[in-house]
């Protein structure tokens, strides 16, 4: 794999502003999502993907494994595929394979995570026709390096798969695929995973595991603060908490803490109280009906192409056209 990095000021010193104006934040504290992918986080998040509660990724996986050769059969040549948060990139291996059309093909992987990037690369570093070259770059700022470095007659395939999509609140979603569409030209393709609203129980429950994988997961956010920032929030005293928001229709993911305490972190240069029951809400993951999506594409001014949804766990893949 090329690995081509962003050149950022002081990732630390990031992090350590997003902490500090997500937990002063009047009301409702806050940590960013995207800030639960770090090292341990995205090997958690492969075990999440394996877990029986969690049937998004295998729904994501069966829809590419058999409707694949249909959806290549409506991509342009040439082609360069552009994967947003790729993660391991298991399932992409599918649309890779069937994409060997006798010509090389550019895949661009573009993660916050460097060891998601890691993984990719292993997982589908041996498909011949295909050519990695990883992004260590936020989402749109990665989709902007590959469309500048798109060569003459060469489109764009962008991917958006796990239903990460539904990690941003309405109407950030629309909002988002405005400046995708904003980076692409009329032509290019965006193929998008989401996940479909279902019965509430079984929504909880994948982001709720027996195992508490996901409540790991959920609370290696603060142990990341203590690594990174020197903080000292005391893990025990907070749980995993997922709940369904009706209004949003989305499952919240929150740690609530256990009692009154107080945490100190030295280098977002603050403390941080809380009170007992309270909570810092850390991810959120909206949940889509089909016409939800047709409206999305619409507003995003995308043309839908053709929509594959799978019955055992409602999910669907949605190939839209920049019109
Ligand atoms: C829910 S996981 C999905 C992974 C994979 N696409 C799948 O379907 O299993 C989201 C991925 O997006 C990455 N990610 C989260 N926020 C990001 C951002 N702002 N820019 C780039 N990557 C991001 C994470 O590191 C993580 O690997």
């Amino acid at each position: 794999m090329i690995l081509r990095q962003a050149v950022t000021a002081d990732p630390t010193f990031e992090f350590a502003a997003d902490v500090r104006a997500g937990l002063t934040r009047s009301g409702q504290k806050e940590l960013p999502s995207k800030y639960l992918y770090d090292e341990v986080g995205s090997a958690l998040f492969e075990v999440i993907s394996a877990l029986p509660e969690y049937g998004l990724t295998r729904a994501d996986e069966r829809l590419l494994r058999r409707h694949s050769a249909e959806i290549v059969s409506k991509l342009p040549t040439p082609l360069v595929v552009a994967e947003l948060g790729s993660g391991s990139g298991k399932k992409t291996r599918y649309l890779l394979e069937a994409l060997d059309r006798g010509q090389q093909t550019r895949y661009c992987p573009i993660e916050i995570s460097h060891t998601a990037l890691t993984m990719c690369a292993r997982e589908l570093g041996d498909i011949e026709h295909i050519s990695i070259v990883g992004f260590e770059h936020e989402y749109l700022d990665g989709l902007r390096e590959v469309a500048r470095h798109r060569q003459t007659g060469e489109q764009i395939l962008v991917l958006f798969l796990g239903s990460t999509i539904g990690n941003f609140d309405s109407p950030a979603d629309v909002k988002f695929l405005r400046e995708i569409r904003r980076t692409l030209q009329p032509g290019d393709l965006l193929l998008l995973g989401t996940d479909l609203i279902k019965p509430i129980p079984q929504m909880l429950d994948a982001y709720d595991d027996a195992l508490g994988v996901t409540a790991a997961f959920n609370l290696n956010l603060l142990a990341r603060i203590n690594r990174d920032l020197n903080a000292d929030f005391d893990l025990a005293q907070f749980e995993h908490e997922a709940r369904f928001n009706p209004e949003t229709r989305s499952i919240e993911m929150h740690l609530r803490s256990r009692r009154k305490q107080t945490a100190r972190i030295p280098r977002a240069g603050m403390n941080v109280s809380v009170s007992e029951g309270e909570t810092i809400w850390t991810e959120s993951s909206h949940k889509y009906s089909r016409p939800d999506l047709l409206r999305l594409a619409m507003a995003s001014n995308f043309r839908c192409e053709g929509q594959w949804v799978d019955e055992e766990w409602p999910f669907a893949e949605t190939l839209l056209i920049a019109g």
